[in-house]
């Protein structure tokens, strides 16, 4: 743990990407010590702040005090609060404030919000003028542990998700865990769903020093969705350790290495795409039930034992996320499954467990044992 300033505390996680290296900061009461994290060689730029107007009512006021910077230097523009926002129609809104602020001297852009915010603004950053500084303030568990790390930014097209997009890397990244205090049960499940995910990566690995985390958040599931304190930061500090270090690996996604970031999330985007990504379930929660799917797949394979895969369905029904496949919706499922497949990568490349703590990548599955673990999967 880092003591930093008088009155808080925080761990700070480097992700070490040469000129484009930049900090985590995850932490309590970071939100009103802002002016002390954002890279003091920004002082000058002029700010435009993206949220939305749930996240701006609950929270917008402490940021903008705490920036310390006169009425005219701060901007702030509100996107709607919703999926729909990773379109081209708020992207332009985003530039068009920029272009109005920003043509002596290049803004900066703070994504304050979930990772509806930092996606879309993210992409904004990365374009406006061929980049300009940004820094996310994620307001979710999600964002924090998983969409603000790792500079992938983008928007969504009819077609699918994450369409038009880029690799654009923040210039740091403030996780304030008190904002999460203001989040809806379902989002804390959300976050959950990857965190899981996050333990079921890697386990006493030497060069990431994160320990037995399946076990730690095992052992501590109550007080992580009480966001009880040094619980909360340990393992938010953590998941953000590992997501920095497989961006480290692999920044541009084309090395192999950061398609682990993907467990689960094959059977998750069917499921996810079945219910037309209404609120019916979270992301999180449908990663967790494509996590048990690939666990299953796995054991078929021969490649895990299954006291490990009862121990994975045994931590993901005790967090309450989804552990069953929906009755009745296995066939389509299949099919949805079968047209990615065919029109989106020609082949399904499976991220799978073997351990807890390890995965591996497989794009050889068959078919039948895909169609038979999501069948046996039904309620
Ligand atoms: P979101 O941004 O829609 O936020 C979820 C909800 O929580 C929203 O209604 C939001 O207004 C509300 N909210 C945010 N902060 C709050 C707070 N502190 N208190 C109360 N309510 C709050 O959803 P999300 O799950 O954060 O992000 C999902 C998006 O992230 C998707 O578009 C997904 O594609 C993207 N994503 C990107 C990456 C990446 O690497 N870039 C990774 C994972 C997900
Ligand atoms: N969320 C997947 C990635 O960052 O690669």
């Amino acid at each position: 743990m880092i003591p930093c300033y008088n009155h808080f505390i925080m761990k700070t996680i480097t992700v070490n990407l040469k000129e484009h290296s930049y900090n985590i900061f995850v932490g309590h009461g970071l939100l009103q010590n802002i002016s002390n994290l954002i890279p003091a060689k920004y002082d000058k730029n002029p700010i435009l702040i993206v949220t939305n107007p749930t996240v701006a009512k609950l929270h917008g006021e402490d940021l903008v005090k705490s920036l310390k910077r006169p009425k005219d230097e701060i901007h702030i523009i509100q996107i709607r609060d919703s999926e729909r926002s990773k379109s081209f129609e708020t992207y332009k809104r985003i530039i068009d404030d920029l272009q109005k602020i920003g043509q002596k001297t290049k803004p900066l852009l703070l994504a304050f919000g979930g990772g509806v915010v930092g996606d879309v603004s993210g992409f904004a950053a990365a374009t406006y003028r061929r980049g300009i500084p940004y820094v996310q303030i994620p307001t979710t568990l999600l964002a924090q542990v998983d969409s603000s790390i790792g500079g992938k930014v983008a928007i969504d097209l009819p077609e699918a998700k994450n369409l038009v997009g880029a690799f654009y890397q923040p210039k740091a990244v403030i996780c304030d865990l008190d904002v999460l205090k203001t989040l809806p049960l379902a989002e804390i499940k959300n976050g959950m769903g990857e965190i899981i995910k996050y333990a079921l990566l890697y386990k006493n690995v030497k060069d990431i020093n994160v320990g037995n985390l399946f076990a730690d958040i095992s052992d501590n599931l109550t007080n992580m969705f009480e966001l009880k304190k040094e619980c909360i930061e340990t393992i938010v500090a953590k998941c953000a350790q590992i997501k920095a270090k497989v961006v480290e690996l692999d920044e541009f996604d084309e090395k192999d290495k950061r398609i682990i970031l993907n467990l689960g999330h094959t059977f998750a985007h069917a499921v996810e795409s079945y219910f037309q990504y209404s609120k019916k379930y979270t992301h999180g929660e449908c990663v967790a039930l494509g996590m048990i799917l690939a666990s299953r797949v796995s054991l078929k394979m021969g490649k895990i034992s299954n006291i490990k895969v009862v121990q994975i369905v045994e931590a993901i029904k005790r967090s309450g996320l989804l552990s069953v496949m929906p009755k009745g919706i296995s066939s389509e499922i299949i099919k949805i499954m079968d047209y990615d497949k065919k029109f989106i990568d020609g082949k399904t490349r499976f991220v799978l467990p073997n351990d807890i703590g390890k995965v591996y990548v497989d794009e050889t599955v068959p078919i039948d044992v895909i169609k038979q673990v999501i069948i046996e999967s039904e309620k």
